[in-house]
């Protein structure tokens, strides 16, 4: 009788092993984050198999877990390093929970995997860890509408996949990095479509480096920051570009003449800045739909040329 009951407890023991579709380090990693998140879906907490009975927002493959998709869930709590275990993730989508709170660690680096990062409209202070230079694989970088602080880290530009980078709407500071010899920079980032870093408190001047004739930017969005010195002429180099907004900086100087190379371009904001005339020859820039330069020129007789773009 006691070895029947020995064996039937063994046997339940091996169905319950066998059952659980969820690699143990991934059920370990989900399980802490479990703990620390407030106003999950009810599925997690009916099932302790994160893809077996699968908790909702969890997508696997092959017992790993390859997505996690928790956006406008009202999640609380915070980020834990115990993100980091699940270094088979491929996506990884927290946005718009504004109770998500708290530094973004450093452990997201160990993410290897990581195709996309949207981390969107949470609430999360601190600074942007120098590890998320570590994913070599992310294309998609969305940090937008936080609270983090700090600089852009100059690892960033070893993300030599990336084509959205949007760290807009924070209260960044410090100068958009360039590469140097002995470190990357934003200049690397030669697939990036979307440079979005408008709504920060960024400082110094635009780099002339971190444009070249290779990029393929078609978003440059500069707005709303601290930028001073005059607008680089290597902006001219960069062909693919639709929208340029470098209103609400402190910009200086003459708008340099060879932005009349940007044939694509059709939204271009140069509104209250210091600039002064002329501006670029317009012909040929046929795309163009939106040309704001308010609150510029003022100390040049050029000035009532340009109140009919204002
Ligand atoms: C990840 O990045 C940090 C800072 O950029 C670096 O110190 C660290 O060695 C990197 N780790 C790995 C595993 O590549
Ligand atoms: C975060 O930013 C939002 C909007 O920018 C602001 O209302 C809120 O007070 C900030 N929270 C903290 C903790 O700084
Ligand atoms: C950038 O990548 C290079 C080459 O992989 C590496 O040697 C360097 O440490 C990385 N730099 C940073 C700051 O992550
Ligand atoms: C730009 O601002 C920085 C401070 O952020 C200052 O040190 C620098 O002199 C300014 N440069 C120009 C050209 O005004
Ligand atoms: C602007 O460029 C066009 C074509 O290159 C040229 O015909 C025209 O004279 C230029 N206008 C001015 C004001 O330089």
């Amino acid at each position: 009788m006691g070895r029947l009951l020995l064996l039937l407890m063994f046997f339940s023991a091996a169905v319950h092993v066998s059952l659980s579709a969820t690699d143990p380090r991934d059920a370990a990693a989900l399980r802490s984050l479990k703990e620390i998140w407030r106003n999950l879906p009810p599925s997690w907490t009916q099932s302790d198999d994160p893809c077996g009975f699968p908790w909702e927002g969890v997508t696997c493959k092959n017992s790993r877990v390859s997505a996690l998709g928790l956006s406008s869930m009202g999640l609380k709590g915070k980020l834990s390093g115990d993100i980091g275990g699940l270094t088979e993730l491929k996506s990884l989508d927290l946005s718009y929970n504004r109770d998500l709170t708290g530094p973004l660690t450093p452990r997201l680096g160990d993410l290897q995997k990581l195709n996309i990062l949207i981390l969107v409209g949470c609430g999360f202070s601190g600074g942007i860890p120098d590890e998320l230079g570590n994913l070599s694989e992310l294309s998609f970088l969305a940090l937008n509408s936080n609270n983090l602080t700090g600089r852009i880290p100059p690892s960033l530009g070893n993300l030599s996949q990336l084509y959205w980078l949007d760290l807009a709407d924070n209260q960044l500071t410090g100068n958009l990095p360039v590469s140097t010899p002995d470190t990357p920079g934003l200049d690397l980032l030669l697939k990036a479509k979307h440079f979005h870093f408008n709504k920060n408190q960024l400082s110094g001047s635009i780099p002339p480096k971190l444009f070249s004739p290779e990029m393929v930017l078609i978003h440059v969005l500069f707005d709303g920051n601290q930028l001073n010195g005059s607008i680089p002429d290597t902006l001219g180099l960069v062909a693919t570009i639709e929208v340029l907004r470098l209103d609400r900086n402190a910009l200086a100087g003459r708008v340099p003449s060879n932005l009349n190379n940007l044939l694509n371009i059709n939204e271009l904001n140069l509104a209250h800045n210091r600039l002064t005339g002329p501006l670029p020859n317009l012909t040929g820039m046929n795309n163009l739909n939106y040309m704001y330069v308010l609150d510029n020129f003022k100390s040049t007789s050029l000035d009532t040329d340009f109140h009919s773009y204002a």
